[in-house]
């Protein structure tokens, strides 16, 4: 039988993203699968319901997660849509999982099978079902076109009747995903750009792109491509030669993450106070503690003349490509779970579906999750 694919109004406050657009409706249609979607759902992304050739369409959440087998979100559930969703279907999307116990433990037991996207293995094969890629870079360049907005300075050099303009010092700390495209959007703008990180192995991809890198002699090359948390003698290394950049930059865009923890401190008030007024730092990890000292999520704070933006949810902004390339992730990690008829058979065997799988048959089944959450 084929499965029925359901798609909802995303309720969290801010989110404009939505998990099916219509030309990934019509491939799952064409998969053989029933296609079934809140009416309204893809409006603040700009898809109104006229450009879904290839869905049914329900007034209600409530209608769709009756009838979804198979249910694609954005954020999170909560424990409302879990109690709604019908034992034995199937969830997929971020889940947040480690900082969720109360929505992972409802999950496993209503026996709904659960996917997180942010699980599923960084390996070649799956880079085309990479949300956190794809949404990390829609990141990277909104917060340097925020930074460009909020400073009262060029970025590019000019030369003008009026004199000439020198062009603005970015600075980008982590170059994962994000940094990466916050780099080459900086770039484009005209910025003279440096970049730090603490995997060495970025160094060449910094200066591929045009920008400098910063060396401070430290490096923490993690697991899995990822950079572990580094030691206090490290981190006051890295302290006092990234302290003297940040004070010359126009712009400080921070990236920096370690997976499953609160942000890295990098940026410390002391070093707010060696800014130029004027300077503005985008603070990219805002929501998980930022990597700046005095920032606070969802606002701009202005500390001695500078500016300290703490963006929340920055895909939401650019809804539009981020639900396109969130909504490609998930039809690329659906798609060979689908059969040749529409229905669900999914290969366990698959490292992709094993590892990114959180519950299942009434068992939480991410290892470290079930740890957190069990405690066993
Ligand atoms: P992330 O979002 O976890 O972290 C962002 C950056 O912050 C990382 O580059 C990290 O090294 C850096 N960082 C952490 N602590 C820091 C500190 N104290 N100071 C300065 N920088 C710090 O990372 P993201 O963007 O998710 O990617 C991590 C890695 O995974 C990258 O190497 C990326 O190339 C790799 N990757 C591999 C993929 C694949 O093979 N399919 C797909 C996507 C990413």
């Amino acid at each position: 039988m084929p499965v029925t694919i359901g798609a909802l109004r995303e309720s969290v406050p801010g989110e404009t993203r939505v998990s099916i657009v219509p030309e990934v409706a019509g491939k799952l249609a064409a998969a053989g699968a029933r296609v079934l979607i809140e009416r309204g759902a893809g409006v603040k992304a700009q898809f109104p319901d006229a450009l879904y050739q290839k869905a049914e369409w329900a007034d209600s959440a409530a209608q769709v997660l009756a009838q979804a087998d198979i249910l694609l979100t954005v954020q999170p559930p909560d424990l409302a849509l879990i109690g709604a969703l019908r034992p034995g279907s199937v969830v997929i999307g971020f889940m947040q999982a480690h900082a969720r116990s109360t929505e992972v433990k409802a999950l496993r037991d209503r026996r709904v099978t659960s996917f997180a996207m942010e699980l599923v293995p960084r390996i070649s094969r799956a880079q085309s079902m990479d949300a956190l890629s794809s949404q990390a870079a829609i990141a990277g360049y909104k917060a340097v076109l925020i930074a460009a907005n909020t400073l009262d300075r060029f970025l590019p050099m000019l030369t003008t009747a009026a004199g000439t303009i020198r062009p603005a010092q970015v600075l980008i700390v982590g170059v994962g995903v994000a940094g990466l495209q916050a780099i080459a959007t900086a770039r484009r703008l005209g910025a003279i750009v440096e970049a730090y990180d603490v995997r060495s192995a970025t160094r060449e991809q910094v200066k591929s792109l045009g920008a400098k890198f910063i060396e401070t002699g430290v490096s923490a090359e993690g697991t899995g491509g990822y950079a572990r948390e580094l030691t206090a003698e490290e981190k006051a290394k890295q302290q006092e030669v990234l302290e003297g950049r940040i004070a010359v930059a126009d712009a400080v865009i921070t990236t920096a993450a370690i997976p499953g923890r609160p942000a890295p401190r990098i940026v410390s008030r002391a070093a707010v106070e060696r800014m130029k007024a004027g300077a503005v730092i985008v603070d990219i990890p805002a929501e998980s503690g930022g990597n700046c000292e005095l920032t606070r999520a969802g606002e701009t704070v202005v500390h001695n003349g500078v500016k300290i933006v703490g963006p929340v949810n920055l895909p939401a902004q650019l809804a539009y490509h981020a639900s396109e390339m969130y909504s490609r992730n998930l039809l690329n990690f659906l798609k060979p779970a689908l059969d040749k008829d529409g229905a669900l058979a999914i290969d366990w065997n698959d490292e992709v579906f094993a590892q990114s799988c959180l519950t299942h048959d009434g068992a939480i089944k991410h290892e470290a999750t079930r740890k957190a959450v069990e405690g066993t």
